[in-house]
């Protein structure tokens, strides 16, 4: 038996086992250290820093003063720049403020400082959906959650276009009395119910990121919706009757760290429900450095359902950020909807690909194929060499290749196709050129490529366009640009953990930004899945007010799908099987998740001895300063290989579920009591689970599932484990 290293994942379960030794953490004033560089400048930084509160009750005044009472002054020397730039009372005890490094040292020796650190520029995660989650207007679980109805989903990001018909509030009731959001410089209404911006100018959108993310979450039925008639449909958020309250926290070139605690700030304030969070950190990050962590710890412990992306860092493995366990971390897939347009080649062969633009009438004659091979990436070409002929290159990330291509169409090519690199494989990420540009998958590259530079390159091409096609398959399957576990940080958490439709999907846009025209648009990337499972949160929230965000979070997950609907693995962007790495649990199961039987649930207590196990007193002060006011003793103990947890009773009251583990021979998991016995709902049982190894040498890596089986429910956990080498 060879010794395992390390036991990575059932995510929810295991959240502890990386933890060196048993230990002692405790939240207390005393704990006090400021993160400097060893360089010191004159120059200012925006650094957030963390204090002690103030006493009880204090007023929002009484932060600023307390805040303030730290500064050496109130301006920027020589100036009318304020140092204060954030106040925050509810994410997080303590203020940004503009500071010079050896200021800074002044600051950290005043009395109930307690650390600092810089505030870092995170980015947004952007580069037919209800239907192919199984929600469909009328029907089961979706009209059960009344579509969200009266649930406030809030979303941090560019700013919203409150005019688009997404946003109007038609059928949709005044928000719950508790509400404390307002509009600042639009109008609200029942659909939109805040909009609030702490980056000043207004809550408006120039770049068209929030006004997608938002309607994606929660925008309402708009009929005849479409982008320039593809995706034709009835455009409508994962949760249509749910109310939106947008916390502008970013401007199109990225989001400050700090700006995001304030506005995590200003959502918990005002009493949001859930917060969807399209922005990624740096993989790596550690959780007490990490404005995102920081904040979503205290709104998750105020019962806030925080749902962020895996990030667009993929397919590299330790890319995925987010990765704390208390948020909820999503990577992106592929829907079964293709905007379909085919090559036709002279030797009789189709290729098939998409394109965003299908205006373009069928090529009536064949053009000649040209490849530049010293030139993959359309670089530097001339007009002579490109004029009425179809032009194969490698395709780029858009703001790479776009001036490029478009120079090549204006140049007279007659069209052209660009192809994956072997990466991203079979992820055709689609731009809208606005002209007759083909994209391809990897391997259709290497036929064009072979075929262009063949001897009977006498090679001719012909478009065809078919619009949009539907229940094309395979999908879901995980996008090339999702980023990966395992976790960097906390290896002992499985990251990311869920997919959902992230690529090439439609949402609403503002007319005329930079990035397109509205009223609706294509886009891909991590941020567009997040607020789907905002959306599913939402709804769930409705069915079940009580459940913490810790059970909503175990019920997505336990129920989502770890094969396709004809029973195949979920695929990887090679075609591959995925791996929990890629796609987490599983593919989102919406009207699943409403019903999952058990619930892995989780309090803040537990988040807080996994943070000591793995940030020490230190890590866990700065994280949960605000969440325990005081001091809170959490104490761990475990055993490297066996894990305990705990499952609620959420289904039918009297219930027996059955062990069931699926894990490669090289794997022995052993589950103690096999046999779950249930007679009341709410109801708890703990299980330990151990797992041992053979054959370590041909597996790095394992991995399989624990399903607790009852006769209506599977309540599936994966497992992966990394042996030694
Ligand atoms: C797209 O191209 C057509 C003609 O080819 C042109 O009329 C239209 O204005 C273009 N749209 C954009 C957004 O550039
Ligand atoms: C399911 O997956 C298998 C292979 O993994 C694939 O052949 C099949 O087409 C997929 N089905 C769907 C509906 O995507």
């Amino acid at each position: 038996m060879a010794p395992l290293t390390n036991l990575l994942a059932l995510p929810l379960l295991l959240l502890a086992t990386l933890c060196p030794t048993p230990s002692m953490c405790y939240v207390s004033p005393a704990v006090a250290r400021a993160q400097q560089d060893s360089t010191k400048t004159s120059t200012y930084r925006t650094y957030i820093v963390l204090v002690e509160p103030p006493p009880l009750n204090a007023k929002e005044e009484a932060y600023r003063r307390w805040y303030q009472s730290f500064l050496p002054s109130l301006h920027i020397a020589d100036s009318v720049e304020p140092r204060l730039l954030h106040s925050y009372s509810e994410a997080f005890s303590g203020f940004a403020a503009r500071l010079t490094d050896d200021e800074l040292g002044a600051v950290a020796k005043k009395p109930g400082f307690v650390r600092a650190f810089p505030s870092r520029t995170l980015q947004l995660t952007t580069m037919r959906t209800p239907e192919f989650l199984g929600l469909r207007e009328g029907t089961g679980f979706w009209s059960d959650a009344g579509y969200g109805k009266g649930v406030i989903v809030g979303v941090l990001d560019t700013g919203i276009y409150a005019a688009h018909p997404s946003f109007d509030d038609h059928g949709i009731p005044p928000p719950p009395a508790k509400w404390k959001g307002s509009c600042k410089t639009v109008r609200c209404n029942n659909k939109l119910t805040g909009a609030k911006t702490v980056i000043g100018g207004d809550s408006g959108d120039p770049d068209g990121h929030g006004t997608h993310t938002s309607s994606t979450a929660a925008g309402n039925f708009v009929t005849g919706a479409s982008y320039n008639g593809l995706a034709a449909g009835t455009a409508a958020g994962i949760s249509p009757s749910a109310h939106i309250a947008m916390h502008k926290v970013c401007s199109p070139s990225g989001c400050e760290g700090a700006d995001i605690v304030a506005g995590i700030d200003v959502a918990i304030k005002d009493g949001v429900v859930v917060l969807s969070i399209s922005i990624s950190g740096n993989p790596g990050d550690h959780f007490d450095q990490d404005a995102v962590a920081i904040g979503a710890f205290t709104a998750v412990s105020k019962g806030i359902i925080v749902v962020s992306s895996a990030g667009n860092r993929g397919p590299f493995p330790r890319s995925v950020a987010n990765d704390p366990p208390w948020l909820l971390t999503v990577a992106a897939g592929s829907v079964d909807r293709s905007f379909y347009a085919e090559v036709l080649l002279g030797n009789g062969r189709r290729i098939g690909g998409e394109t965003l633009t299908q205006v373009g009438k069928p090529s009536s004659k064949p053009y000649p194929l040209f490849y530049p091979a010293d030139r993959r990436f359309c670089e530097n070409m001339d007009s002579a060499s490109v004029v009425g002929k179809v032009v194969i290159c490698v395709s780029l990330a858009a703001a790479f290749q776009d001036v490029n291509i478009r120079c090549i169409m204006v140049y007279g090519a007659a069209g052209m196709v660009l192809f994956n690199t072997k990466s991203r494989g079979y992820t055709v990420d689609l731009m809208d050129y606005n002209s007759s540009v083909i994209q391809v998958a990897a391997a259709d590259g290497v036929v064009l490529t072979d075929h262009a530079m063949s001897a009977a390159s006498s090679a001719i091409d012909i478009f065809t366009y078919s619009n949009t096609l539907l229940g094309v398959r395979p999908a879901p399957a995980v996008a090339s640009f999702s980023s990966r576990g395992p976790n960097h940080v906390a290896p002992g958490v499985l990251k990311p953990d869920i997919l959902v439709p992230g690529l090439n999907i439609l949402g609403a846009f503002p007319p005329n930004t930079d990035n397109g025209m509205g009223p609706f648009s294509i886009m891909s990337g991590t941020s567009t899945e997040t607020p789907h499972v905002s959306g599913v949160a939402a709804l769930i929230k409705i069915l079940h007010p009580d459940w913490s965000p810790a059970a909503i979070k175990s019920a997505i997950l336990t129920t989502s799908d770890a094969v396709n609907r004809t029973g195949g693995p979920i695929l990887n962007e090679k075609y591959g099987k995925s791996g929990a790495y890629d796609r987490g649990a599983g593919h989102v199961n919406p009207a699943r998740a409403a019903d999952p039987g058990l619930v892995y649930d989780l309090g803040i207590t537990d988040y807080a001895s996994f943070i000591c196990s793995l940030l020490g007193q230190d890590g866990l002060a700065t994280i949960a300063m605000r969440s325990y006011p005081r001091t809170i003793t959490v104490r761990l103990t475990k055993s490297p290989f066996t894990v305990k947890r705990t499952v609620t009773n959420v289904g039918p009251a009297a219930s027996t579920y059955k062990a069931k583990v699926d894990v490669p021979n090289s794997l022995r998991v052993r589950v103690s009591p096999d046999t779950l016995v249930f007679c009341r709902a709410g109801e708890k049982k703990t299980f330990s689970v151990s797992v041992s190894c053979h054959d370590a040498a041909r597996h790095k890596l394992v991995g399989g599932s624990l399903s607790w089986v009852s006769e209506e429910h599977v309540v599936r956990s994966p497992i992966v484990a990394s042996l030694a080498s």
